[in-house]
Order: structure tokens, then C-alpha cells, then sequence
């Protein structure tokens, strides 16, 4: 199965990204936007993984994240990867200033490896994904994205079943790892 770890978002974060989201419709209609109950923050794609993986992989997350406490946080700006110019993934930033979540999606990735999943090359940067591009796309004309910095508490983090499908895929979260307090 399919899995990836990441952050649940509050439901007010959701509806503030959701009315972004509607906002921004007009003016980027190639964009395939996320639909509000499966905006997230991931921390580590874990991609296809067999069942028997399941529990040891469960327990290797718990492991690593033992000793984490409950993060606050904000929404900040909204950013493009690779590019704004080549948009693949349109996103809205979260404050890391202190360097917590960044070490929860390294200490994830640390556990994976241990159970010999391989690392992700690229550099983690907290970001909530709002829309993809097929095509690469120019965001420039629509940044930056009106979001309220809403502060919230990441209090715990998710393990999920991805099952991939139209028009989205449907998240399915299997495990929680609360943070401590
Ligand atoms: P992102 O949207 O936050 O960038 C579930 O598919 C999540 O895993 C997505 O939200 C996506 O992160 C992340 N992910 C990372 N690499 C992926 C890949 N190769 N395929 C699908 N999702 C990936």
C-alpha cells in the first residue's frame, strides 16, 4: 500500500486554505487544487509499501519521535516549487523559525531509513500543497496568496494510506504518534 507521514491540519487552517483556494480558482484554471479534507503537511513520502511493513514501520515512527514535543506554528506566504516561474506544486509556507519541524521530518526520515526505506534527495521545506500543475505553470501573476498567518500546535503526526483515485486521492489515516507536551 501506498503510504505517506504527515501533519493533520485544524480545521480552521483548512477552511483559511480552502478559502485561498476558491479565491485563487479564476485565476488558474489548469491548476488541479486539493480538495480541503486532504490538505496536509508532509513530512516523509514513504510511496508503496508491502502490508507485513505496516506495524514495524508504525513502531519505527513512534521510536524516532519519542523525546518530540507539541510544535506551534503559522501559516506564512505561498511559494511554487520548482519555480514560480515553472510552478509544479503551488504551496503556503508554515513557520519553522525555530527549526522544530524540519528536525520532526528529519527524525521521521531517520526512522524510515533505519527500517531501509530509501531518504528523499531533496531538502524538506514545511509546506501545505494547494494546487499541481501538469504543465509547468507561471504562479507569478497570483503570489503572493492571501492567507491570514493563523498560528496552531502540530500536537501529533499521522501515518496514511494513500489510495489513489479521481478526481483526488483518499487519505486514509492508519497510525498516530502524539508529540509529547
Ligand atoms: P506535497 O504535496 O506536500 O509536496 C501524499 O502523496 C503526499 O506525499 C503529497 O502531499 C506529497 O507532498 C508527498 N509526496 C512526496 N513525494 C511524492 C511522490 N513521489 N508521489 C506522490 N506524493 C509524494
Amino acid at each position: 500500500m501506498r503510504l505517506f507521514v504527515a501533519v493533520e491540519l485544524p480545521d480552521e487552517i483548512k477552511d483559511e486554505l480552502a478559502r485561498a483556494i476558491e479565491s485563487l480558482h479564476p485565476s488558474a484554471p489548469d491548476a488541479k487544487w486539493v480538495p480541503r479534507n486532504n490538505i496536509h503537511l508532509t513530512l516523509s513520502f514513504l510511496g508503496e509499501v508491502v502490508e507485513e511493513r505496516v506495524a514495524p514501520i508504525e513502531a519505527a515512527i513512534r521510536n524516532s519521535l519519542a523525546g518530540h514535543t507539541s510544535i506551534p506554528t503559522r501559516l506564512t506566504e505561498g511559494g511554487a516549487f520548482p519555480s514560480q516561474k515553472r510552478a509544479r506544486v503551488l504551496w503556503v509556507g508554515l513557520d519553522d523559525d525555530q527549526g522544530s519541524l524540519a528536525a520532526l521530518a528529519t527524525a521521521t526520515e531517520r526512522g524510515l531509513e533505519q527500517m531501509g526505506l530509501p531518504p528523499e534527495a531533496r531538502a524538506w521545506t514545511p509546506h501545505v500543497t494547494l494546487a499541481r500543475f501538469r504543465t509547468p505553470a507561471d504562479v507569478r501573476p497570483i503570489l503572493p496568496i492571501d492567507v491570514q498567518p493563523i498560528a496552531f500546535e502540530v500536537p501529533r503526526v499521522t501515518l496514511f494510506r494513500s489510495r489513489l483515485g479521481r478526481p483526488a486521492p483518499r487519505y486514509e489515516a492508519i497510525a498516530q504518534v502524539p508529540l509529547g507536551s
